[in-house]
């Protein structure tokens, strides 16, 4: 089913140790180890606010983490975000970050000048040194619109396109660096269920290119059906890491989302209120008469 490329199933893509980011006062990372395998789907998730973007921004070099270390396949990666793409870890943004009166096209070019000897600027000018590399780069970049199914949109400008496919372009422009690891941050936000379902595909489909994902994201469907293990940020610590139904039945997962009422008293008043109300809905379905039903509806006043 996995046919990684890039490297060997197992062997560790992303290694992040101890990494705390502190802004000021304000610690939003603090000591978080996460690794990401070859041929890996991870989630990364937690309550606004926990630090996950920060996380994120720490491993691609857009922050100097203030403690820790970050590698990707046994090598510390760069504190400059342009040598971290070169390294092979790409990522797409919470905010879309598309150049907005460029074609899909030309956003997707962009995301390969990694990959060229001729660089951003002379793809952008579209020097003679570009023109010889350029038949290759826009083949492969149609290929990624293929993939990403935008391929009908190529000469459309980013900024008119819906929003969903906006998020799409993004990780076609991510993908163009051609990675061994994708970092995806909130890839469905603002999107609807069809465009979700699509969006998982997706990620499957770049899993089995051989590229290991790293995401965050809001939807609990979506990362519990997407993600081979799970790790839980709250208040910037890691809270909990363990495969989708370990995560889901975790009582301290649930507590983080649900807040303060789970930790200290479970209702267990409440619970037998339900309890009662649901015996006594029950018992009235199955009871066929119309009087008793109505009986113990109006003048017993339910349950209490
Ligand atoms: N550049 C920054 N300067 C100061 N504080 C920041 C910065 N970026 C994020 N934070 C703070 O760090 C915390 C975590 O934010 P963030 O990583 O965006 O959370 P998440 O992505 O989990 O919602 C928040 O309290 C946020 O206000
Ligand atoms: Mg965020």
């Amino acid at each position: 089913m996995t046919t990684p490329t890039i490297a060997k199933t197992g062997t560790a893509v992303l290694e992040a140790s101890g990494v705390t980011m502190r802004f000021g006062g304000l610690t939003a990372v603090r000591g978080v180890d996460l690794t990401v395998g070859a041929g890996e789907i991870v989630g990364l998730i937690g309550p606004n606010g926990a630090g996950k973007t920060t996380f994120f921004n720490c491993l691609t070099g857009l922050y100097v983490p203030t403690e820790g270390t970050v590698s990707y396949q046994g090598t510390r990666l760069s504190r400059k975000p342009h040598l971290v793409t070169q390294a092979g870890v790409a990522r797409t943004f919470q905010n879309i970050r598309l150049f907005a009166n460029m074609t899909v096209l030309e956003n997707v070019l962009v995301g390969r000048h990694t990959r060229t000897k001729e660089g951003l600027w002379s793809a952008l000018l579209r020097s003679p040194g570009f023109k010889k590399a350029e038949t290759t780069s826009e083949e492969r970049a149609m290929e990624l619109l293929e993939f990403t199914g935008l391929a009908h949109k190529r000469d459309h400008l980013a900024r008119n396109l819906p929003y969903g496919e906006q998020r799409k372009l993004e990780i076609a422009r991510a993908l163009a660096s051609e990675p061994g690891l994708l970092l995806l941050d909130e890839p469905t936000a603002g999107m609807n269920p069809q465009e979700t379902r699509a969006t998982e595909e997706l990620v499957f489909a770049i899993r089995d290119k051989g590229i290991a994902v790293l995401l965050i994201e809001h939807d609990m469907r979506f990362v519990f059906n997407l993600c081979d293990r799970v790790a839980v940020l709250v208040q910037g610590e890691k809270l909990v890491e363990g495969t989708s139904d370990v995560v889901q039945a975790d009582e301290r997962v649930i507590a983080a989302y649900l807040g303060e009422p789970f930790e200290g008293d479970p209702g267990e008043a409440e619970v037998s209120e339900v309890e009662a109300a649901e015996a006594h809905a029950a018992q009235a379905a199955a009871d066929p008469d119309p009087a008793s039903t109505e009986d113990s509806d109006g003048t017993e006043g339910g349950p209490q």
